[in-house]
């Protein structure tokens, strides 16, 4: 039986990754901890969902019987059983592999591996077995002569024919305008960009990227601008504010990217503000898209379901600026006066003519503005 995913990431897909916090310094206990801290942190009554092992995962060669299998030390336990764990504390599991020969950790001379082209069914029915919810695939290793398209639907379908409804997360890094034809081939998320770093240039040089992508994003197919980075060493508190309410406001797939064992008072706020969160996951599913450019200062928008609209107001420079946009700009539905509410602070105001706010360097004020 042929999995049905047409239900799967009606609005964007939530968890937590291993990569941006661990590289290849991955195991089972850990993992472990991960999932139980996600769970008393709230996060996952904030909304993330899938626990996802990145690269590094895999032992160095495959099974007799060509099957991929965890690393023997790293997961002693075994892949399946990290699963079931995931699942039971209401979870759903992802796993990582590569459209290629090889996964990118390949590049690291001490953990050689084996990507997944020209295996894909049995590595879908090894994903199927040990319960895996999400598959986020790479690009690394030889391509075989196979076009990017071919290489993406051969896993997609082979998820698909396993029967077990799997979300589908392309990890091409933006190589091959896959906004244009990821959707039909089956993915659920295609990555815009090559990866993400925890700098604050590096948020802004993927947040450029995504202009003009918008059209292509909506319920069932995103646009990824990449994992977050928030709470990780090369950010401050305001730029991971920054960080998280743009990710909002793009409808990208939240991947907290954060050792969140050890995450202070101030980045689980960030990472569970429900105000902020019902922005990204708005069942409209609009990407929202920059308005105004003044210098350092930016306007970004996404319209909501309910017709309120979404406004985040960038300061990408390092001293305090004026950032603001007229209301008329907003397409709000009319309406006799309207009020903005502060994602952050949980204020509310009045506005007349324009959206506003004195921003601090590198800080975003990110509003709900609607009919009062
Ligand atoms: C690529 C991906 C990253 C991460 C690493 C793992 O660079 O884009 O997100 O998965 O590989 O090696």
């Amino acid at each position: 039986m042929t999995a049905d995913t047409t239900g799967l990431a009606r609005t964007p897909p939530m968890g937590w990754n291993s990569w941006n916090a661990f590289r290849c310094d991955i195991d089972g206990e850990q993992i472990r901890e991960v999932t139980d801290a996600l769970v008393e942190s709230s996060m996952r009554e904030a909304g993330y969902e899938f626990v996802t092992l990145d690269d590094c995962w895999m032992a160095h060669e495959r099974t007799d019987e060509d099957e991929l299998v965890g690393n023997p030390e790293r997961f002693p336990r075994g892949m399946a059983a990290l699963g079931d764990y995931v699942h039971e504390r209401g979870f759903a599991y992802g796993i990582y592999q590569s459209a290629g020969t090889f996964t990118c950790a390949h590049r690291y001379d001490d953990y050689p591996t084996s990507g997944s082209l020209t295996h894909e069914q049995a590595d879908a029915e090894t994903f199927a077995d040990w319960g895996v919810d999400f598959l986020k695939y790479d690009n690394c290793g030889d391509h075989l002569d196979f076009d990017a398209r071919e290489r993406y639907r051969r896993m997609w379908d082979a998820l698909d024919a396993t029967g077990r409804s799997v979300v589908k997360s392309q990890c091409s890094w933006g190589e091959y305008e896959e906004w244009e034809w990821a959707r039909e081939v089956g993915a659920h998320t295609w990555r815009t960009t090559t990866d993400i770093h925890d700098t604050w240039d590096s948020v802004l040089a993927i947040l450029d990227q995504q202009v003009g992508l918008a059209e292509h994003a909506g319920p069932g197919g995103w646009n990824d601008p990449d994992m977050l980075q928030v709470g990780n060493d090369g950010l401050t508190t305001s730029e991971s504010r920054a960080h998280f309410s743009l990710w909002c406001v793009l409808a990208a797939p939240l991947f907290a990217g954060n050792d969140v064992r050890e995450m202070d008072a101030a980045t689980r706020d960030i990472l569970t503000n429900e105000a902020a969160i019902a922005v990204n996951q708005d069942p409209a599913g609009v990407q929202g898209t920059r308005r105004k450019r003044d210098g350092d200062g930016e306007v970004w928008a996404k319209p909501l379901a309910d017709g309120d609209v979404a406004v985040c107001l960038l300061n990408r420079g390092e001293s305090t600026r004026e950032v603001e946009l007229g209301v008329d700009q907003l397409a709000l539905p009319d309406a006799a006066a309207y009020e903005c509410r502060d994602l952050w602070t949980d204020e509310a105001f009045a506005v007349e003519d324009v959206v506003g706010a004195t921003v601090p360097g590198h800080d975003v004020a990110f509003y709900r503005v609607g009919a009062a």
